[in-house]
């Protein structure tokens, strides 16, 4: 198995460039088999869970074709009426966006329940109660969801909580539904309305994307089209406070700086210099940080994807911090490794409360999930010393050229693999 070999404490600079969206890709993917027409979707990330996304397709005869390493070409007219069972599709949580798509255009979809982040139970019941608002019966049986509508008609939906996955599902299938769907109580993550904007581009009629109601009017069906996803917004993040960590100064390039204000506005408060121009911001730290509160909330508060990177960071500030996760539980898992590596940090309940060290020291860590994943890459890139990070399967799900990337900042990560380790090449070679 593979793993991140990292000596830390060199402070990162440079500049770097962003990859495309992997939480816009996946439905922007899935919904591009909605059209017989073929459709062009550039800046895909080149991650693993964006691979999966592209094998379901696939797997159920959609036509998928790489242009180049990030720009694909997509057709879904030879799709037959198959389960999705695909083996790497179960692996992502993004896979129940074929539900929308499938149902959307055959008014038929059988997908495989996904398991995706270890991050505590996510239910889908906001997803089954908007298309049964829309005429689909949906029922679970063998581990899969099943979804059937004689026809789908338009529908008024309040969302009991904020849900990007449900908004966006929703979204998708009352694109091609007869008459009128309003979404009440909406995501309003820049996904979603990257999802909006490429159903539009499409032929589909969508406004309201980014408030919380979204008005949909179904149309009878989609066109082709050629479209560029937006930036990844939490891949910026993760460097940003990989730059503040260790107190390095770093541009990010190819963003969108409205996205980041959240972490832009906390990044000032504990200290670091953020500048923005149109699309880059600049993260510079020279001194230890300072102390916060932070409280997770659904887009435009900060986003859950980046709390244990901030964790991580007020980990090293002086003073004590407070991190409040309020959209997923089981969201501190990673804290014990942390604190193998020094930090001082309790948890109760949702909440953390952190005391401030001066540093981290290295060691051994396993990668609970994605974003806890690469939050204790940035742990390590700042700790003293020597420091292995296991099962980064989790963390390639969502970040493309990780190690390379950092390494272009001046980081000195490799990735080993633990089967080229001496011994293990005699046994190989022996057995
Ligand atoms: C998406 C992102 C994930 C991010 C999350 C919140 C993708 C593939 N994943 O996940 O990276 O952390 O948004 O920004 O885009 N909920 C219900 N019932 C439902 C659906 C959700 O109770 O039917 C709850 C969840 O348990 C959670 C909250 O709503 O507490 C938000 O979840 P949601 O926004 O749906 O997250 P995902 O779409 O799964």
């Amino acid at each position: 198995m593979e793993y991140y070999a990292i000596r830390g404490g060199i402070p990162l600079s440079g500049e770097i460039d962003i990859a495309g969206a992997k939480n816009a890709a996946l439905p922007i993917l899935a919904s591009a088999i909605m059209t017989n027409d073929t459709v062009i979707v550039e800046n895909v990330p080149d991650v693993s869970d964006i691979r999966a996304i592209l094998s379901a397709i696939s797997s159920i005869g959609g036509h998928v074709e790489a242009v180049d390493r990030h720009t694909y070409k997509i057709n879904g007219s030879p799709i037959k009426d198959e389960p999705v069972t695909d083996e790497l599709v179960q692996k992502i949580r993004g896979s129940y966006y074929l539900i929308g798509a499938l149902l959307g255009k055959y008014h038929h979809a059988e997908v495989v329940l996904p398991k995706g982040c270890a991050i505590g139970l996510r239910p889908i019941d906001q997803h089954v109660k908007g298309f049964r608002a829309l005429g689909a019966d949906i029922r679970i049986a063998h581990g899969m969801i099943i979804a059937e509508a004689k026809e789908l008609t338009g529908s008024h939906i309040y969302l009991d909580v904020v849900s990007v996955g449900a908004t966006i599902n929703i979204m998708m299938a009352a694109a091609l539904a007869k008459g009128n769907t309003t979404i009440e109580n909406a995501a309003k993550e820049p996904h979603v309305v990257d999802l909006a904007n490429f159903l539009n581009s499409m032929g589909a009629r969508i406004r309201g994307a980014g408030t919380d109601v979204i008005r949909i009017r179904g149309v009878q069906s989609l066109h082709s089209t050629e479209y560029s996803i937006i930036p990844d917004q939490i891949e910026a993040g993760t460097y940003m406070f990989a730059a503040a960590a260790t107190r390095g100064d770093v541009t990010i390039r190819n963003v969108i700086p409205k996205h980041l204000e959240s972490l832009t506005s906390k990044l000032k408060e504990v200290g670091c210099q953020v500048e923005e121009s149109d699309d880059a911001v600049r993260v510079a730290a020279t001194r230890r940080l300072s102390n916060t509160h932070v409280k997770t909330l659904p887009y435009p508060g900060f986003p859950t994807d980046m709390q244990p990177q901030i964790t991580v960071l007020l980990g090293l500030a002086n003073g004590t911090s407070i991190v409040t996760e309020s959209i997923f539980e089981s969201r501190f898992k990673y804290v014990d490794e942390l604190t193998r590596m020094g930090a001082q940090i309790k948890v109760e309940g949702n909440t953390a409360i952190i005391d401030g060290v001066d540093h981290f020291t290295g060691t051994r860590i396993i990668a609970p999930d994605l974003r806890a994943g690469a939050a204790l890459v940035i742990a390590a890139l700042a700790a003293e010393g020597r420091s292995d990070i296991h099962d980064i399967r989790y963390i390639e799900r969502g970040y493309e050229d990780f190690p390379e990337k950092l390494r272009a900042l001046g980081a000195d990560i490799r990735r080993v693999d633990d089967d080229d380790a001496p011994g293990r090449a005699v046994i190989r070679r022996v057995g």
